[in-house]
């Protein structure tokens, strides 16, 4: 039950921005990202490709790409197993405390499971490594450990499983090895960037019920990272719409699907297939600006069909539209062409 204390409240993000520096020039991957997440909570994040989910999280887990990606601004409130609240934003990424936290109170399920499995130890002594770093157990202690969440995750013959190689398994096993990895120090928070995108439907169905029944389980929060409109409906309690570094929409599920509001959102909806419907997809025209390109009005604006001038040249506050329901966007109730804030 959500009792909305803010004891609960486990994860708050305010206005956060990372820049990554390229040889191009400065990539504005994350530019106002805010949101919240009580405890035993989903949020889905959902937009388009290179808008900035993945970085969003990377951010959270203080493990940017290089040594040329920063958080220029922002904070990432995290409150600890003891209460304590922290802002993940300023610790040191390396430092003792991050990596307390990171794989720990707080894992990740990553986007490219290969990239993140090392393809030179078994799968076994993967898990294994990450329980033997956080929690005080011997060797013998942290195999058992691996076999019981490779069981957790449906692997099946899991005593031989455990000391097979990445490569010996398939695109779905992988993708529940590194569930596996991720699961077995009981975090208090998953980030799971589109764990099933590389999946078949079936598979797919299967990891997803998998994650949310660890999630009841262990009490978990999960931060949903997907292009799937679809699995944001079945699992999602509260929805970020991102576009181009930026929340534009925010609600919980329901409100999201039953009153869509911004014009990119009621796009992504429509692009939806829905079975037994004969009505046409719609497709969004255009793409995302490039990431170089000089910001100035709402990001959306060239892609939209409801501009006014304002929205070429003042980007809009996320404003409320009903009750728990924010819109970035100047054409709706709410959002009244002020900064007042
Ligand atoms: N290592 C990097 N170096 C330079 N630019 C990067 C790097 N990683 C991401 N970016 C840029 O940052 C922006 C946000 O990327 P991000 O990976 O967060 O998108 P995404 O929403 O996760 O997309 P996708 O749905 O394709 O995974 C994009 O413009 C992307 O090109
Ligand atoms: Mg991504």
């Amino acid at each position: 039950m959500n009792k909305n204390t803010w004891d609960d409240m486990l994860l708050e993000v305010r206005d956060l921005k990372t820049q990554i520096k390229t040889d191009h020039g400065i990539v504005r991957a994350v530019e106002g990202v805010s949101f919240t997440l009580r405890a035993g909570q989903t949020l889905g994040i959902v937009g388009e490709s290179g808008c900035g989910k993945s970085i969003t999280a990377l951010s959270i887990m203080g493990l940017l790409p290089g040594g040329n990606a920063r958080i220029a601004g922002g904070e990432i409130l995290y409150r600890r197993a003891d209460g304590k609240m922290i802002d993940l934003a300023v610790l040191a990424p390396g430092g003792a405390e991050m990596r307390a936290i990171r794989g720990n109170e707080i894992a990740m399920v990553f986007q490219e499971p290969m990239s993140s499995l090392n393809p030179v130890y078994t799968i076994g002594d993967q898990i294994m490594e990450s329980v033997l770093l956080h929690q005080k157990v011997d060797r013998v202690e942290a195999r058992k450990r691996a076999i019981t969440m490779l069981d957790l995750v449906g692997i099946p013959a899991s005593n031989q499983r455990v000391d097979e190689y990445p490569h010996q398994l398939s695109g779905g096993m992988r993708q529940r090895v590194m569930i596996a990895m991720a699961l077995s120090c009981n975090p208090r928070l998953l980030v799971a960037d589109e764990p099933t995108t590389a999946l078949d439907v079936t598979v797919q169905a299967q990891i997803l019920a998998l994650i949310k029944d660890l999630q009841s389980e262990f009490n978990m929060a999960l931060i949903l990272i997907t292009h799937d409109l679809g699995v944001v409906r079945e699992v999602a309690d509260t929805v970020s719409v991102m576009y181009f570094g930026n929340v534009v929409e925010q609600a919980d599920v329901a409100r999201i699907f039953k009153n869509p509001t911004h014009p990119y959102t009621q796009r992504l909806l429509k692009a939806i297939p829905r079975i037994g419907s004969h009505e046409k997809l719609q497709q969004i025209d255009g793409s995302v600006p490039s990431a170089y390109a000089a910001r100035l009005g709402c990001e959306f604006a060239a892609r939209c069909l409801e501009t006014r001038e304002i929205c070429q040249t003042e980007l809009p506050e996320m404003k409320p539209v009903e009750a728990a329901h924010y819109v970035r966007c100047w054409q709706r109730e709410g959002a009244t062409g002020t900064t007042d804030k």
